[in-house]
């Protein structure tokens, strides 16, 4: 797809060549991002930030990516301060904002919300999640990341075995993460996950017919066998319909250090969307890996702000020639951000 002046809802809209687009822009502006340069090419342009459902990572990298680009943001989260409180339509809301801003990204509790929002207006409407429904960024970011990953340890994401595991049903980074996936060639695709959550039947199919092998699991061990990718998610408790499951229920899904070594997994690389659940009894990923080599999480939410700059300098039409922009930030910054951020894996180094 083309990025310029369209709406970006869902990845099933993409295509290799626009994942080569993306890439190419955000390895650009990575010094941009990580606040080594600064470029001022939407300045001027005002994003609107609307999120009416929970969010740090997502809303902030969003916000932080477009205002490294020089550009603004006029926000508001939550229904409270809004006047969808007041029984306003999502349309008529779309419209009003659509008349202040350049550009929109949304976050909303109900799937439909988004496409009504983005039938509203001709300004690019960006999806930030729609319910269970999909997270189209976060895909981005992390086939961003897996590129990365993979081309660290040499290995070609064809062919590659990678696990999926936790709830599929209403993980929505999960949704957006497989129509990227079946992109690619070859792929072995173990869907692990507790019989309730599992991934929904289309999903399954459209990877199917894309000619990758998929499985089923509903234990861990046997599905993380032999991956080259484990990608662990949250259970969305929050999503469960009433009476479905109990608002407690929480299989242990749960990878961890234990969980590596027990099944020979050397060079397998650990992805999460993130917020995984660091109270006692969670579930979804341990916090024993932090200092892991294999575990990219971080890595994973510092790739969010170039592909978040190279979507918006693609669809706003500022990506040509944007590295002649570049000036020097004149701030000081840390060699390395975080204190335990482990060193980049790369086979043969300690910790392989
Ligand atoms: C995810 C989401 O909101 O879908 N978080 C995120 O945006 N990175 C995953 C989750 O909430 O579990």
């Amino acid at each position: 797809m083309d990025f310029q002046g369209k709406h970006f809802l869902s990845t099933r809209e993409l295509t290799l060549d626009s994942l080569a687009a993306v890439f190419r822009v955000a390895d650009l502006l990575a010094p941009v991002a990580q606040g080594r340069a600064t470029t001022r090419v939407l300045e001027g342009a005002v994003l609107g930030s609307l999120f009416f459902e929970a969010s740090t990572r997502t809303r902030l990298s969003f916000e932080a990516a477009f205002q490294r680009l020089g550009g603004a943001i006029v926000n508001t989260t939550g229904f409270t301060f809004s006047s969808i409180a007041k029984g306003e339509s999502i349309y008529d809301t779309a419209r009003v904002v659509a008349g202040y801003v350049d550009t929109v990204v949304m976050r909303h509790p109900e799937e439909r919300a988004i496409h009504e929002f983005a039938e509203a207006t001709h300004i690019p409407v960006i999806n930030g999640g729609n319910g269970a429904g999909e997270h189209p960024t976060q895909a981005l970011l992390d086939i961003y990341t897996i590129e990365k990953e993979f081309a660290r340890i040499g290995r070609p994401v064809n062919g590659a075995r990678i696990a999926l595991v936790g709830d599929l049903k209403y993980g929505r980074t999960v949704h957006s993460l497989i129509h990227i996936l079946s992109l690619y060639q070859d792929l072995t695709l173990s869907l692990v996950s507790p019989e309730p959550l599992r991934m929904p039947a289309e999903l399954v199919e459209h990877a199917r017919s894309r000619g990758h092998t998929v499985e089923e699991h509903d234990e861990v061990a046997r599905g993380v066998a032999k991956a080259d990718l484990i990608y662990a998610t949250r259970v969305q408790k929050e999503r469960f319909a009433e009476g479905e499951l109990s608002a407690d229920y929480a299989p242990d899904f749960q990878i961890s250090l234990g969980i590596l070594n027990a099944h020979g997994l050397p060079h397998t690389v650990v992805m999460h969307p993130l917020p995984r659940d660091s109270r006692p009894g969670a579930n979804d990923l341990a916090q024993d890996l932090n200092t892991d080599p294999r575990l990219a999480i971080f890595r994973q939410t510092d790739n969010g702000v170039p592909v978040r700059m190279a979507l918006f300098a693609l669809t706003l039409g500022v990506a040509d020639g944007i590295e002649k922009t570049f000036q020097p930030a004149r701030w000081w910054r840390p060699e390395r951000i975080g204190p335990d951020d482990a060193e980049f894996y790369r086979p043969g180094k300690a910790g392989a």
